[in-house]
């Protein structure tokens, strides 16, 4: 038996030829049994990243909040991090149509597996820099997501990224419009803009990796799961982020070449390696060996340093004693009656962090109440003097109602000596 029949004969392959037949003839496959083991693997491993990845810009957003100046960014911040939940969860439920636990797989699986772009381990430094990486990255990872919605040979992976796109291209029109709003208001925020676009473009350019003579010819396109190599993504990106650029008067190493009639780059060492530290490209060309193996190292907010315990908190030593706090809060009074807030009812919720960090939720007998300012300053002050507290927070906690049945007995006749009747 030579080696050919061997293969021809072998139930597997026939199978592989066969799915790869009515692919190459147009077919959108639909039926998850009409599934071969090999074209299932090509499209577990691709469902996998994409819905890793998507989990990783949530980390990677939320440290924008902080930064975000005002509610308005705030409120577009949270809209995006709702929208990359939504992502998350699309493919990863078409994932789980394959036997994969996502609730495992989001919260159990060894974050040194854990897929990641490299960009999203950095911390947003500020909100210039979340809409330049919108306009710039969001543009980046929707040509791939596209490529698979109009493509994909599996029909309800296209599906999947229907809404995905809608709104990754609304994610990146806001990104435009907002640096363009930050190029043009002054020459303090125009630099925020041009500092973050010099760290942002050239992860766009990077995006996709190695180029498509180094890395042959993957069962992705053989399989028709996409259709645009590396090569083709990176140049849509290319000229689609120019001419943004050009448009807003961004400075960006690139331009469009007379000549090729193509857009290249230019000044720009392709590829190279960055600092983590800093935070900061190295301008130096390197090997894509090298270049990789810098990504993997990643940056500070990488998912193997976010999971482990102490990042997360646990295992630290409380500075803040809650009796004490409690003790502090009884000193505080609610001036009409001479009770203190937590007689009175009125406090809701203590928390305390790890870092030294108070949090106090109160409700009001009455609405207006003209000693708002004065018990939460006292507040404030009594807690603020408990030892190891470092901030206090006052929160009124409007969706709690104060009633008269939160009143203490004793309170309640201290109250009536003041003249109240509660
Ligand atoms: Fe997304
Ligand atoms: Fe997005």
């Amino acid at each position: 038996m030579t080696t050919t029949e061997a293969v021809t004969s072998d139930p597997n392959q026939a199978a592989e030829e066969a799915l790869l037949a009515r692919i190459n003839a147009g077919e959108l496959i639909e039926d998850m049994n009409d599934l071969t083991p090999r074209y299932r693997a090509i499209l577990e491993r691709t469902l996998e990243i994409a819905a890793q990845s998507e989990v990783t810009v949530l980390t990677w957003a939320y440290t924008g909040f902080a930064v975000a100046p005002d509610i308005g960014a705030k409120v577009a911040l949270c809209g995006t991090i709702q929208d990359e939940v939504g992502h998350a969860h699309q493919q990863g439920m078409l994932y789980e149509r394959f036997g994969v636990d996502m609730q495992k797989l989001a919260f159990e699986e060894d974050p040194n597996n854990y897929w990641s772009l490299p960009i999203m381990e950095f911390p947003i430094r500020n909100y210039a820099e979340f809409v330049v990486a919108q306009a710039f990255l969001d543009r980046a990872g929707r040509f791939t997501t596209w490529d698979l919605e109009l493509h994909c040979s599996f029909a309800p992976y296209r599906r999947t990224l229907k809404k995905v796109n809608f709104e990754e291209a609304f994610h990146f029109r806001h990104g435009a419009l907002w640096t363009k709003y930050y190029f043009d208001q002054n020459e303090e925020t125009k630099k925020l803009v041009q500092d973050a676009v010099n760290w942002i473009f050239p992860w766009g350019y990077h995006w996709y990796g190695r180029p498509d003579h180094l890395k042959g010819h993957p069962d992705q396109l053989t399989y028709k799961v996409r259709k645009w190599t590396n090569d083709t993504m990176r140049a849509k990106w290319l000229k689609s982020a120019t001419d943004f650029a050009d448009r807003t008067g961004l400075d960006v190493p690139a331009k469009f070449d007379e000549e090729k009639q193509d857009y290249v780059i230019d000044g720009m060492p392709y590829p190279m390696t960055f600092d983590a530290d800093k935070a900061d490209w190295e301008w130096k060309e390197t090997t894509w060996d090298r270049a990789i193996g810098n990504f993997k190292k990643g940056g500070p907010h990488a998912p193997r340093l976010l999971r482990t315990p102490a990042a997360r908190g646990v295992g630290k030593q409380a500075v803040v004693s809650e009796t004490a706090v409690r003790a502090a809060l009884d000193t505080v009074m609610d001036p009409h009656m001479n009770v203190s807030l937590p007689d009175m009812g009125m406090v809701r919720r203590v928390d305390i962090d790890a870092d030294g960090l108070v949090d106090v939720g109160l409700v009001f007998p009455c609405v207006g109440c003209p000693a708002w300012d004065l018990i939460q300053a006292e507040l404030k002050q009594a807690v603020g003097a408990v030892d190891g507290v470092k901030k206090v927070k006052v929160k009124i906690e409007w969706h709690h109602e104060w009633n008269r049945n939160d009143i203490t007995p004793d309170a309640r006749i201290i109250a009536k000596e003041h003249g109240y009747c509660i």
